[in-house]
């Protein structure tokens, strides 16, 4: 049985059809930011990462955490640029992702270089420098992750809460810095995430805070 010409454009009406766009988006772009670590994995079970694969495993994770604390940090300048109230429902799953793929850069870096050797790693933290900015970097996320869920906001009260999410962006200047210190040659990419920052700060800083 066909359906009534009236039905039909009653379910293909732009209404539902946003509808239907704003229910896929976030288990799309969920899978799409698995994709990095599926990628990992799969390299890994097939011996695929190059010949030193717990360097590469670290490196790898870390420029993802990186990757996705900037992608992160472009959901609200997107959003006032572009007025599409979509775009501000990703930023916490984003930002859930960074935290996720910098706590696979540590573990590989704990478990994976170090055999969970806490002196040694107490040592690198205090002796290399970029060890300790990255570590800055990682302690100053911990909160805004643990404090992600809506009954956090809704306990610290939404100023409150908005104010301690700012430090995200410490956060992406520290990892900036981190990377930058470890490298002897080859700035491009670290500064490329430097201007990517920059940009994205004055974009919020020209527009009011949300
Ligand atoms: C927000 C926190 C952090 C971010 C965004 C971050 C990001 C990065 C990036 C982008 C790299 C360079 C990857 C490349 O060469 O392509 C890196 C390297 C590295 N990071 Fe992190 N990192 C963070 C925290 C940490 C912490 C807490 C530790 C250790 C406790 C750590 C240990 C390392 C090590 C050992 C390397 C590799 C150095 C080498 O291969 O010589 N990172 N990190």
């Amino acid at each position: 049985m066909s359906a009534s010409p009236e039905s039909k454009s009653a379910t293909q009406s732009p209404e539902n059809v946003r509808r239907f766009a704003e229910r896929a988006v976030k288990p799309l772009v969920f899978v799409l930011a698995c994709g990095p670590a599926g990628w990992l994995l799969y390299g890994a079970l097939t011996n695929a990462i190059g010949p030193n694969p717990i360097e590469y495993i670290i490196r790898y994770c870390g420029d993802w955490a990186l990757r996705f604390l900037l992608i992160a940090l472009a959901v609200t300048p997107v959003r006032l640029l572009s007025g599409a109230a979509i775009v501000g429902r990703l930023r916490r799953m984003l930002g859930l992702f960074a935290f996720f793929y910098v706590c696979l850069h540590i573990l590989a870096y704990v478990g994976l270089d170090q055999f969970f050797n806490w002196s040694a790693i107490f040592a690198d933290v205090v002796k290399r420098v970029y060890i300790t900015v990255g570590m800055a970097a990682f302690l100053t996320l911990v909160p805004m992750a643990a404090t992600s869920t809506s009954g956090m906001m809704k306990r610290l009260g939404a100023r409150r809460w908005r104010r301690l999410h700012r430090v995200v962006y410490f956060s992406a200047i520290a990892g900036i810095i981190h990377f930058l210190m470890m490298l002897k040659t080859g700035y491009a990419e670290p500064a490329l995430y430097g201007v990517i920052l920059t940009a994205l700060l004055g974009i919020r800083a020209l527009k009011k805070w949300p």
